[in-house]
This record gives C-alpha cells, sequence and structure tokens, in this order.
C-alpha cells in the first residue's frame, strides 16, 4: 500500500485483513452482541470487544446516538477554530488518542508489535497537532514500558496511564514519564477491573484519597484519574487534587451494565466544572460525537478502537490521517451549528 494516496477507507480495508476474525471493522463500531468481538459472556476471552454481554460498550454508542444536534445559519460567515489548549500545550484540536495498551487483545505481535503500536499513535497524533495518551498492561514493565518510550520519541508530546497497581511501582513509572518529558501522567482507576491484569495475576487496587493524594504529590505534573463514572467519584479525584479527570468506562471493557459515558458526563460537569478538568470517551467515532460531548460540558475527548484500526491498517500515518479526520468532521459540525471557537459550544446546540 503506497502511504502517498492513503485514504480512510484504504486503511481501513487494510486493517480489516489483519484484524480477521477479530475485529470486522463494521461501518459502525457499536458492541452489539452480534458484532465478532463480542460474546464475553459465553467464554470467549474479552479481546476487542466489551465485557460480558456488551451492554456498556453499546450503551457508550446509544447514549451519543440519542443526541441530536441543532443546526444554525444565519449571521456572519466565519472560519471555525478548532485549537485547545491542553496544560499550556496548543494542540490542532480537543480530540486525543486514548491509552490503549496491549496489543495481544487485537491478534498480538502477528498484527503489530506492541512498540509499534505505540509509536504510531504517539507520532501519529503529534503528527496531526495532538497528543496521543499510553496506557498499561500485564506485559508492560518499567524496564518494557513501549508507551513512556514513545513519549520520548516524541520529546514528551504525550500522556502516561498507568494500571492502579502497588503504590511505590506507579510512582517508578511517573518518575520515568517525568524523564521523558511527558505532558502529564495518571491512573486509570478503573482498572483495578482489567481482565488483562486478573488473569495474568497483576495485582491492581482501589486506590483510596490519601492513596490519590500521595501520587498527586509524587510528581510536578498534572495528575489525571481516568475510569470516572459516578459523582461520587469525581468529586473525591478532585479532593485528592487530580488536575483533570476522564468520564470513561474503559470503552465498556471493566463493568457489564453501566450507562453509556454521554448519560453520566452532565450530571458530573454539573457538580465539578470549573473545579477539574473534565474530559470523557467512550463510542466517539466523528467531530460529530466530539461536538456532542462538549456540548455536554466536557472539555475534550479520547478516541480509543478506531485509533487501534488506523494504527493496525497503516501505523504513523494511519493514525495521523483518522485525526485528521476527527479534526475536519468536528470543524464542520462546529460550522453548521454556528460555533466558531470552542468556547462558542454551549448546551443549546442539542435539541
Ligand atoms: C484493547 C483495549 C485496550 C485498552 N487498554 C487501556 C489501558 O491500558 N489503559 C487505559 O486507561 N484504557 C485502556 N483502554 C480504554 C481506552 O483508553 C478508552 O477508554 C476506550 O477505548 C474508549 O472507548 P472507544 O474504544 O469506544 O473509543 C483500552 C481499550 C481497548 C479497546
Amino acid at each position: 500500500m503506497s502511504l502517498e494516496e492513503l485514504s480512510l477507507t484504504d486503511i481501513r480495508e487494510e486493517a480489516k485483513k489483519k484484524l480477521l476474525g477479530i475485529c470486522g471493522v463494521y461501518k459502525i463500531c457499536d458492541g452489539d452482541a452480534n458484532r465478532i468481538c463480542q460474546g464475553q459472556s459465553y467464554g470467549r476471552a474479552l479481546g476487542f470487544g466489551g465485557i460480558g454481554s456488551g451492554a456498556s460498550f453499546n450503551n457508550n454508542i446509544l447514549a451519543l446516538k440519542k443526541l441530536k444536534l441543532k443546526m444554525r445559519l444565519i449571521g456572519d460567515h466565519f472560519e471555525t477554530n478548532t485549537i485547545y489548549d491542553f496544560f499550556g500545550n496548543k494542540l490542532s484540536m480537543p480530540i486525543m488518542g486514548a491509552s490503549v495498551a496491549g496489543v495481544n487483545s487485537f491478534g498480538g505481535e502477528k498484527v503489530i508489535s506492541e512498540k509499534e503500536f505505540c509509536r504510531a499513535v504517539v507520532l501519529g497524533c503529534k503528527n496531526a497537532g495532538t497528543i496521543g495518551w499510553r496506557g498499561d498492561t500485564y506485559t508492560y514493565s518499567i524496564e518494557s514500558s513501549y508507551g513512556i518510550d514513545a513519549i520520548a520519541e516524541a520529546q514528551g508530546f504525550g500522556v502516561k496511564i498507568i494500571k492502579p497497581r502497588e503504590q511505590d511501582d506507579i510512582v517508578e513509572f511517573i518518575k520515568k514519564a517525568e524523564k521523558a518529558n511527558a505532558i502529564a501522567v495518571g491512573i486509570d482507576i478503573d482498572g483495578c477491573g482489567s481482565y488483562a491484569m486478573a488473569t495474568h495475576n497483576k495485582p491492581v487496587f482501589k486506590k483510596n484519597i490519601e492513596e490519590l493524594k500521595e501520587l498527586v504529590s509524587a510528581t510536578k505534573l498534572p495528575f489525571i484519574v481516568k475510569g470516572i463514572m459516578s459523582i461520587e467519584d469525581a468529586i473525591c479525584a478532585k479532593d485528592a487534587g487530580a488536575a483533570a479527570i476522564v468520564v470513561s468506562n474503559h470503552g465498556g471493557r471493566v463493568l457489564d451494565h453501566t450507562p453509556g459515558t454521554a448519560e453520566v458526563l452532565p450530571e458530573i460537569v454539573a457538580e465539578t466544572k470549573n473545579e477539574v478538568r473534565i474530559l470523557v470517551d467512550g463510542g466517539i467515532r466523528t467531530g460529530y460525537d466530539v461536538l456532542k460531548m462538549l456540548a455536554l460540558g466536557a472539555e475534550a475527548v479520547l478516541v480509543g478502537r478506531d485509533l487501534v484500526r488506523a494504527a493496525v491498517g497503516a501505523g504513523i500515518e494511519g493514525v495521523r490521517i483518522q485525526m485528521d479526520y476527527l479534526q475536519k468532521t468536528l470543524a464542520k459540525a462546529m460550522n453548521m451549528t454556528y460555533c466558531k471557537n470552542l468556547s462558542d459550544i454551549r448546551s443549546d446546540v442539542l435539541y
């Protein structure tokens, strides 16, 4: 495949071949029970789908689908601006690559190596003017921390999210991320429900406010708590000194039967806005979805599975093209709802 003439369709066709039997690269990636990634409740490994019945994964999509955008066109003409400031870094869009880790969930080394996957997300996002976040799984250790290596290669243009391991182990990862000049660090608090960690005897823990405070004060970098689905947890994370939270159900991979993230986002925003930065992920596939999440009060979003397909299909350039597509569709959505800048996006762009 020549990189010069690549389109998103080519990238997805290539990913479909490589992900045969793992992901159907469907037009709609929604965790529906009939998709080939689903079926964990009947004994299948978690793979690329959602936990159990897949309801949490599916609810992310359904919650977004329920929201409708209001066209507003009469007024002075303008060019839309999607520039976003993330902890002092000017990004081309309020959209970043989610902290997905563990190529074994989508075919393993024969599809793409962990190292190349991390490089594709971080460098592809950087080439699109935004940030790739990196995750953590049972194959990672302080010596083999593929995500941090990719962030170092990108001169620090990345965020490292660590599983809720033992406190000392988390701090070691934080120190390594600091050396790589990462923009921020954090933990996926919902990683205590990680299927991959549990099935490989890698202990993960719930964290209390004191433990969170200890992690916050272990670094000068902004500290992020990812995996917030309740007002209670949002308040605890804020009280512990988190600089940002990510409203997330881990793409529906840690607990069956949660609501979609777009359903819980507004109440979390109402309770904690202006006290902590609020980001969100789950089921976001286009800029139209991004606009909906921003209208509900998130300041930025993360994208998971679509970047996996882009990385598998065409590596760094695949991710750049996917992010570019997201930026362009966000600009289009803002343009047609009369939002010139991100600050113009209010709840009334939704019916
Ligand atoms: C295969 C796979 C692995 C993941 N690994 C991690 C991880 O290591 N750390 C983390 O914070 N989130 C992880 N996530 C969750 C994503 O960061 C993100 O919350 C989710 O993918 C967003 O939903 P989406 O895939 O529908 O966009 C993973 C998701 C998938 C699909």
